[in-house]
């Protein structure tokens, strides 16, 4: 049943390339973006996006994409804070609630809260659920049944819906130009190629992770669009690993946790060449002054240029940059994966976790 997999989180990674095709091939047609019921995003001047957990930095790094890409202002909270806060929703509020269960308890309560406030949207994985049923406009991610505990394929799959919907957004508000947008749905339709391409770096990031396993504390860093990321993989790493492991904007680094860093602690590094690399290989090169052993997680182009003096390099294929975020999942699961492995811990049934939190 796991199809030759040892574990069901495996199985799930390897699925991606997969899924993601799905889901790109249900949403996106050669120029266009349909969705089961349309928003029409012309007439909307705020989004909040709301979750927990991983799902919760799927929101986080879709804040990017429809700021940048559709000029609309997003605001993103965890739902265990944004239910008690009583924040204000208008009519013109789009209210996104993003569940792979469908079931989370406090993502629920925050979505009854909204309801008749505000336009209400969900993404998730099951299409049966309270969540999906509560919700104006329910957009399946399509991902299939995920068994592991820790979020893997849902996660990619929720980051492109969002990357769709921003685009959706992008084009009803007129940011973008047809051609343009054109060439963004072709670069959505390569990423699951580019998926092969990051899982085929499999061994390399075993390796890595088997010298990890030994650390007690590790950072991860990124920018911009990758500092959800670092977040995300942070906490993948923890909930199966049980290392202790912090994510980080790279800038923020200089304003505290950099007095963690000796040589005894791993700072993975989310860096893509994007135009935001050399900033990021500044806050790098400060770790390393300080015996950081650096991971850095990059493109061919990356390497080249800051893989010298790094403790590894992890060479993903090149990406469109604003892919770059669902592209670097799969180092982030595959380092959380292989670490678990060495540490001989259980992957797919951590300790004092479940998979649906109905409970406050
Ligand atoms: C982490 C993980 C959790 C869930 C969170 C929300 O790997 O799986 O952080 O993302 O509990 O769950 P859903 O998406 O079902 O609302």
């Amino acid at each position: 049943e796991k199809g030759g997999h040892r574990h069901w989180m495996s199985k799930e990674i390897a699925e991606q390339p997969g899924v993601l095709a799905d889901a790109i091939a249900h949403y996106a047609s050669e120029d266009a973006i349909k969705l089961p019921q349309d928003i029409d995003f012309s007439g909307i001047d705020r989004v909040v996006m709301i979750a927990c957990g991983t799902a919760f930095y799927a929101c986080q790094t879709a804040k990017y994409w429809f700021e940048k890409i559709a000029r609309l202002p997003v605001e993103v909270d965890i739902a265990s804070e944004f239910r008690y806060r009583e924040p204000p929703i208008g009519p013109n509020t789009l209210a996104v609630f993003v569940s792979q269960s469908g079931e989370t308890a406090d993502t629920l309560a925050a979505l009854r809260y909204c309801a008749g406030k505000a336009r209400i949207a969900s993404v998730v994985n099951v299409s049966e659920s309270s969540i999906a049923r509560e919700s104006d406009i329910a957009l399946p991610i399509l991902a299939g049944t995920e068994i592991g505990v820790a979020s893997t394929k849902a996660f990619t799959c929720q980051l492109t819906v969002l990357h769709l919907l921003a685009l959706k957004a992008a084009r009803d508000r007129g940011q973008i130009e047809p051609a343009i947008f054109g060439e963004m749905l072709r670069d959505l339709r390569a990423l699951p190629g580019l998926i092969n391409q990051a899982l085929a770096v499999g061994p390399d990031i075993r390796e890595t992770a088997f010298a990890l396993s030994e650390a007690e504390d590790i950072l991860f860093l990124g920018r911009g669009q990758m500092y959800p990321l670092a977040l995300e993989g942070a906490l993948k790493l923890k909930e199966i690993s049980y290392i202790h492991a912090e994510g980080y904007a790279s800038g923020e680094l200089k304003h505290g946790p950099i007095a963690l860093i000796d040589d005894s602690v791993p700072v993975i590094v989310m860096a893509p060449t994007d135009e935001l690399f050399d900033k990021t290989v500044s806050n790098m090169q400060e770790v390393m002054a300080r015996h950081g052993r650096i991971v850095l997680v990059t493109d061919a182009d990356g390497a080249a240029t800051a893989g010298n003096d790094t403790w590894r390099v992890l060479t993903m294929p090149t990406a469109p940059s604003q892919l770059a975020p669902i592209l670097y999942a799969i180092p982030a699961q595959l380092l959380a994966y292989h670490t678990a492995i060495a540490k001989g811990t259980d992957v797919d049934q951590p300790r004092n976790l479940a998979k649906s939190v109905t409970v406050e």
